[in-house]
């Protein structure tokens, strides 16, 4: 199962721009602009060509909620029988009202704080994922509170190098915050294999995101088959080999993901290993399904650049100014001509923008853009910053459409903020 097989959510009909069976004119004139749109059916169309490209041995398909956590996205992949990885109490919370069953979520991360390793414990999560010696005492001692047993993995850092990625995404290499230290695993196992208050369920490591090369995964999953071998040596009653997250969306040119590939590098390990197979993708799953609609607001030659300011820029897409990201964009319904403007958008800051030096279609002010692959880390990274509301997310099935989160309003911007201030005296 290699490229072509998943399909495009946004496809042009008579000169306009659709999501699946509705047009996304009709959907910025009912909704406003900015918008983020999610394709349903995209969503199940990736989750089910995993799910069979690693039908050759157990596994579960954590979906990484930190790149869309969204309820309404959530409860589609949940009914597709995926399950979840989370990062935080927050993520955790999400998970519940989306009705995902308790051991049906990991919790990874690497700061969780005591009180978020006591939720995951009283909600029985499948697997705590640890990722130090110091977060093990910390999660023993909880546990021996709680008069339960922890049930974990460990998260190890795989210390194999990753071309490729920016710098900020790249998370498996040696120096990384990420994980135990590949030589401090034996030291912190043969504690944890000590403690009757901690079964050594599984391991786990995420080599990268956004990997196009499947090389970066192989040098993971045979380091982590090594160490999984020495475990099981030592006793360890190990279930699970978690593979991680990383699987690529195609931004630009690139090739979907080689399913095929990427299961003929884990499923033989993990068969000869006896364990399951757990993946935890983000990205794959949830970036191609979404689009950001904005519209132009004015066009603005200066300096020699041709600006087109939109209602959307970091506040709405970080990923440009933060990682120097690419987003294809298009007009939804292009005018002719093209031109290379800078796509910015009204935020005070010059960082502020959603492609620079970009050849696209040439539109006027009130002209609809899509930014394409905007499903994955671009709502959950939105920003209030200039007191900008955080703007709606819509979710099309086939010919249906609905909001499934509202546009923030003013009002929302201030509810945290105390009318009457409740001093207290320092004695
Ligand atoms: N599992 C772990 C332990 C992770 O750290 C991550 C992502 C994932 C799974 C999911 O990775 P994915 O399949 O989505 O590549 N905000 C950045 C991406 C940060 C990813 C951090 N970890 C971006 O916009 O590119």
């Amino acid at each position: 199962m290699g490229a072509g097989v998943l399909t495009r959510p946004y496809e042009r009909r008579d000169g306009a721009l659709w999501c699946e069976g509705v047009p996304l004119e009709a959907i910025a004139a009912a909704a406003g602009t900015p918008a983020y749109v999610y394709s349903a059916n995209a969503l199940r169309e990736r989750f089910r060509a995993l799910d069979a490209a690693l039908a050759g041995v157990p596994h579960r398909i954590h979906y990484s909620m930190k790149a869309n956590s969204s309820l309404g996205l959530l409860r589609v992949l949940r009914a597709e029988g995926c399950r979840a990885d989370v990062v935080s109490g927050g993520e955790l919370m999400r998970a519940r009202r989306a009705g995902f069953a308790p051991d049906h979520i990991i919790f990874g991360g690497v700061g969780k704080r005591r009180d978020e390793i006591r939720a995951g414990l009283e909600a029985g999560v499948l697997l705590l994922n640890v990722e130090s010696g110091a977060e093990l005492d910390l999660v023993e001692a909880e546990a021996k509170a709680m008069g339960v047993v922890a049930r974990i993995a460990f998260r190890v850092n795989p210390e194999v190098h990753v071309a490729n990625a920016h710098e900020f995404i790249a998370t498996g290499s040696r120096g990384h915050k990420f994980g135990i230290p590949w030589g401090d695993v034996p030291s912190v196992a043969a504690r944890a294999l000590a403690s009757k208050h901690i079964e050594v369920a599984g391991l786990d490591m995420h080599v990268g995101s956004q990997l196009l090369s499947l090389a970066p995964y192989r040098d993971g999953v045979e380091r982590l088959a090594e160490l999984a071998r020495g475990l099981q040596a030592q006793g360890a009653p190990l279930r699970f080999f978690d593979a991680g997250g990383g699987l690529p969306a195609r931004y630009d040119a690139e090739e979907a993901p080689d399913l095929a590939l990427f299961a003929e590098i884990i499923v033989p390990v993990v068969q000869q290993l006896g364990l399951e197979l757990i993946v935890e993708p983000g990205r794959f799953v949830v970036a191609e399904s979404g689009a950001l609609l904005t519209r132009v607001l004015y066009r603005k030659p200066s300096g020699g650049t041709d600006f087109v300011i939109t209602d959307a820029g970091m506040s709405e897409l970080l990923r440009p100014s933060h990682y120097d990201a690419y987003h294809a964009i298009e007009a939804v319904r292009p005018r002719g001509g093209m031109r290379t403007v800078d796509v910015v958008g009204p935020i005070c800051e010059t960082g502020d923008f959603i492609a620079r030096d970009r050849l696209m279609d040439d539109t006027v002010p009130g002209d609809l853009l899509a930014v394409h692959t905007t499903g994955a880390y671009g709502y959950v990274m939105a920003l209030t910053y200039n007191s900008r509301p955080r703007a709606p997310e819509v979710l099309v099935d086939g010919t249906r459409w609905a909001v499934i989160a509202r546009r923030e309003t003013l009002d929302d911007l201030v509810r945290l903020e105390a009318e009457t201030l409740d001093w207290k005296e320092s004695t």
